[in-house]
């Protein structure tokens, strides 16, 4: 069966606009982009026509190879005490003369909409509720939750360690309770393991991770990669055709995972945006 994830999200996004109809004040979302590569700008532009398709406030900073971290610090610090900005989101990569993760630690956790900074990574890991978890890994729990995919008891590997998607992932799987078995570019036996799991995610962004020789009869496959093809297509980085008959459920590229992640995106917004009211109670 596939996963459907542009109707999930198309579901999200609905019930977000309907509830941001009734709001005086809305939820501001913002943006920094400081990177020329193509597909950071598709998917800041993407996030803020969706923002604002909801209703939402959108605030997009789009820098040229010029800026310097000092005035990417100065932004971030503005946009923390601008009562009308809920979430802070800064597009990875930057240009490689940045720090990151200096940037990160400096957005209120409160506004920490990509759930990146350590107080919320670590309120994550200790099994505390965070202001804001990872919106990928959120959104790919959504499916199993729209889907009924159940987890408890479930072996589930989880390929890629990043920390936008595998380590969060592995995660949020283990506090649903599956066996959870997270692997990487070291990992030497990947092909049993992938072939004992009910549920694999691939999420190293390298092409024909996932064969058909590698999945269990039912297994759930969720596919996280997106790579152009030299023709420009968009796949995944799992072999869809030929695992498509094998698994029980398994999610397209695009279509499945890509959606989910900007439909959490806003609803982590919302989320910040009714803490930040209820705060002023
Ligand atoms: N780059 C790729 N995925 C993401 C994401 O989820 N958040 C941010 N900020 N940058 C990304």
């Amino acid at each position: 069966m596939l996963i459907d994830g542009k109707l999930v999200s198309k579901e999200i996004l609905e019930d977000l606009k309907q509830k941001t109809q009734k709001l005086n004040e809305k939820p501001g979302l913002a943006v920094i982009l400081a990177n020329d590569n193509p597909a950071s700008k598709v998917y800041v532009n993407s996030k803020e026509k969706r923002a604002l398709e909801i209703g939402f406030r959108s605030y997009v900073y789009r820098f040229d190879r010029n800026v310097k971290q000092t005035d990417l610090i100065k932004l971030i610090h503005e946009l923390n005490q601008n009562p009308s900005v809920h979430g802070i989101l800064i597009q990875l990569p930057l240009f490689n003369h940045l720090n990151a993760q200096q940037l990160i630690e400096i957005i209120n956790p409160k506004k920490d909409v990509d759930g990146f900074h350590p107080v919320n990574v670590g309120r994550l890991h200790s099994g505390l509720k965070p202001y804001a978890v990872c919106c990928t890994p959120l959104g790919i729990m959504k499916l199993f939750e729209y889907y009924n995919i159940e987890l408890t008891a479930k072996s589930a590997l989880v390929i890629g360690r990043s920390n936008i998607v595998g380590r969060p992932m592995a995660e949020l799987l283990l506090q649903k309770n599956a066996t959870v078995t997270l692997a990487h570019s070291k990992t030497t036996n990947l092909k049993a393991i992938a072939k004992n799991s009910d549920i694999i995610i691939s999420a190293t962004g390298k092409a024909n991770m996932i064969t058909a020789d590698m999945v269990k009869k039912g297994a759930v496959i969720i596919d996280v990669g997106i790579i152009k093809n030299l023709e420009g297509k968009l796949h995944g980085e799992v072999d869809f055709e030929n695992i498509e008959n094998i698994a029980s459920y398994i999610t397209p590229v695009p279509g499945g995972v890509g959606p989910m992640t900007i439909a959490m995106l806003m609803q982590n917004t919302y989320n910040l945006f009714k803490e930040a009211q209820n705060a002023k109670l």
